[in-house]
């Protein structure tokens, strides 16, 4: 599968469709509902021979209707004389054919229509969800992972739905609409010429109409998506919320929320409800209009009772499909709504990369030079000036004050933090011309927040990898959790629980541990790795890291210093800065901060 959007490549076929389609939607600028529609016509005009089937079917179906009349007519006219006017065999097999072709007309509508529209979701779903694979981590920052499954799952189907819909309805009562007006052109051209003088008045009244519903739909919207925001956040800290004894408070936020959702939708409604009666009163109007004009043409002869009442008729039958015409704006404007915040999220910037080198394996080792990062919004610099060598196969511990920047120096280490100055080399070669998948697949990371997939042991341990079920035993092993996963009456094959929650916090980790053994990466990065294990478990674990010493570049990170005591170097980081470096023996002589730290935990 290629890079590029599935919509997108649909979109660069597509030629001659785009013009007409652009005469249809409301004059637009980028973000407008116009542009939205017009991109989800893109994403559906791969599929347009099967959707034109599909209405094709459905007129077919439509068309077929007033042949039941017509046949009972017949068969009252001629069917029921002395005589029969045609062959007996005939009647059941043209009412049974005739219902047969209906039927399978419209099942072929139904079909046809479900088919493409559910491809064109398919293509935006994927788009979607590669636009959050990709997405720039400050998208993170502002999407809540329930908002961001309700715009992949719910709303590309939604948005579709209730434009398709929308586009039967526009179909079907729009053929009759012209077809009714025709009639009217064809038995008076000069009255129906009158008659559209209410046009322009309509169209106000339509536009003026549109503008508030657009406006309270948008805000129904957002309040819809700030709601999911919270049911997000109540099923994920559930235990937070109970241990807080916050439920009442949460319901009462949810209850404020809702509510001012129920408003939006309602006014939205409201708004949308006055279209009907507004445009039928305009309708009137006209109609008013054309009576009064028809019987002052009457009394000077110009125009026939029968005309008279065939127009006036014609002219009532018009009311129905506009009003249902005009009903059809609140879906539409509600699905543009939805699809334009899809598109939101599919234009989403990637996450840059501007590297463009492979790289296979860390020979000679990292070095950081005079490397500074600012995270964004922050005052301090979380690493200042660090000047720092690691040589491939060695062990490095960073210790130091929370808040010192160890996890910054790992963010950065992996560019999910660019530094503001310096550079950080591997065997060389500046990681910022490195390819970002390049890199990080050299990296196994454990990192402080431990993130576990709903799956079982053996997804988790094998993540995104072949599976290799002695292997997975193997890091299970290392990270000292066999044990508990044979006590399992499924084994490695029991499911974990949404981000491990079937787990304790210790087993949670050690799975982590094994997931990262089993990557066999170039560099091991270790950020507070075992800080929930029982220092027996913790010390088998360190046992088994150290076994790869050598063959792996290793980065511990830990609180515990016990630990990282032979680590070929420690580091200790304080705001920042490296404020001392060397081995165990070495800082516990020069009697520094390490030494204090190590004082104060054999104290404890
Ligand atoms: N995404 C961020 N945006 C802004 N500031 C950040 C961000 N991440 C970290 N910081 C700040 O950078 C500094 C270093 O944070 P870092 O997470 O690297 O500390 P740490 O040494 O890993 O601490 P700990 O031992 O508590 O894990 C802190 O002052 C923190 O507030
Ligand atoms: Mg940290």
């Amino acid at each position: 599968m290629d890079g590029a959007s599935t919509c997108a490549r649909a979109e660069a076929r597509q030629g001659r469709g785009r013009r007409w389609l652009a005469a249809l939607l409301p004059k637009s600028g980028p973000g407008s509902l116009g542009a939205a529609g017009k991109r989800l016509g893109r994403c559906m005009w791969p599929y347009r021979w099967a959707l034109g089937g599909g209405v094709l079917s459905f007129f077919g179906a439509a068309a077929l209707e007033p042949l039941a009349p017509a046949l009972l007519q017949r068969l009252l006219d001629h069917g029921f004389g002395p005589q029969l006017g045609f062959p007996l065999w005939i009647v059941p097999v043209v009412v049974v054919g005739l219902f047969a072709l209906r039927g399978l007309l419209s099942f072929c509508g139904t079909y046809l229509f479900a088919w493409s529209t559910s491809k064109g979701v398919l293509d935006l779903r994927r788009d979607l969800v590669r636009a959050l694979v990709h997405a720039d981590a400050r998208l993170f920052a502002s999407l809540s992972p329930g908002v961001a499954a309700a715009r992949v799952i719910n709303d590309p189907q939604n948005a579709t739905a209730s434009l398709s819909n929308a586009l039967t309805t526009l179909l079907k009562d729009g053929t009759s609409f012209v077809a009714l007006l025709g009639y009217l052109f064809y038995l008076n051209w000069r009255l129906a010429l009158v008659s559209l003088v209410t046009a322009p008045l309509l169209g106000w009244v339509v536009q003026r109409v549109k503008q508030r519903v657009v406006m309270l739909g948008a805000r129904s919207y957002e309040s819809q998506v700030r709601l999911t925001g919270i049911v997000d956040d109540i099923a994920r800290a559930w235990r937070v919320v109970r241990t807080f004894d916050a439920g009442d408070f949460e319901e009462a936020r949810f209850a404020a929320e809702a509510q001012r959702f129920r408003h939006a939708t309602v006014k939205s409604a409201a708004a949308a409800a006055l279209m009907s009666p507004l445009t039928q009163l305009v309708a009137s109007l006209g109609v008013a209009l054309i009576i009064t004009l028809a019987l002052l043409d009457a009394t000077r002869g110009g125009i026939t009772v029968g005309e008279f009442a065939a127009f006036v008729t014609a002219l009532l039958m018009t009311i129905s499909p506009l009003r249902r015409l005009t009903d059809v704006t609140q879906p539409v404007i509600t699905g543009l709504i939805v699809a334009r915040a899809c598109f939101e999220l599919v234009d989403t910037p990637a996450e840059p990369d501007s590297g463009e080198r492979e790289i296979d394996g860390v020979r000679q080792g990292i070095r950081l030079q005079a490397l500074t990062v600012m995270h964004p919004g922050a005052e301090h610099p979380a690493l200042a000036d660090l000047d720092l060598d690691v040589p491939a196969g060695q062990t490095l511990a960073l210790v130091g004050p929370s808040g010192g920047g160890k996890s910054t120096l790992v963010s950065t280490l992996l560019r999910f933090v660019t530094p503001s100055a310096g550079s950080v080399l591997i065997d060389g070669i500046d990681i910022a011309d490195i390819r970002k998948a390049s890199l990080r697949r050299q990296f196994a990371v454990v990192s402080q927040d431990i993130v576990l997939f709903d799956g079982t042991i053996e997804d988790n341990v094998a993540y995104a990898q072949p599976k290799d079920s002695a292997r997975v035993e193997r890091c299970l092993r290392a990270a000292h959790l066999w044990d508990f996963v044979q006590s399992l009456p499924e084994g490695m094959h029991t499911g974990v629980g949404t981000n491990g929650a079937r787990l304790s916090g210790g087993q949670r980790q050690r799975l982590a541990i094994a997931r990262a053994l089993y990557k066999e990466a170039a560099v091991w990065v270790f950020d507070e790795a075992t800080s929930a294990l029982d220092s027996e478990s913790e010390r088998i674990v360190h046992r088994a890291i150290e076994e790869q010493r050598g063959s792996r570049t290793l980065i511990l990170i830990a609180h515990r210093l016990s630990t990282v005591r032979r680590a070929d170097r420690i580091v200790v980081l304080s705001e920042g800065r490296m404020v001392e470096s060397g081995r165990h023996e070495e800082l516990l002589a020069a009697g520094g901060l390490y030494a204090g730290m190590v004082r104060a935990q054999t104290l404890d």
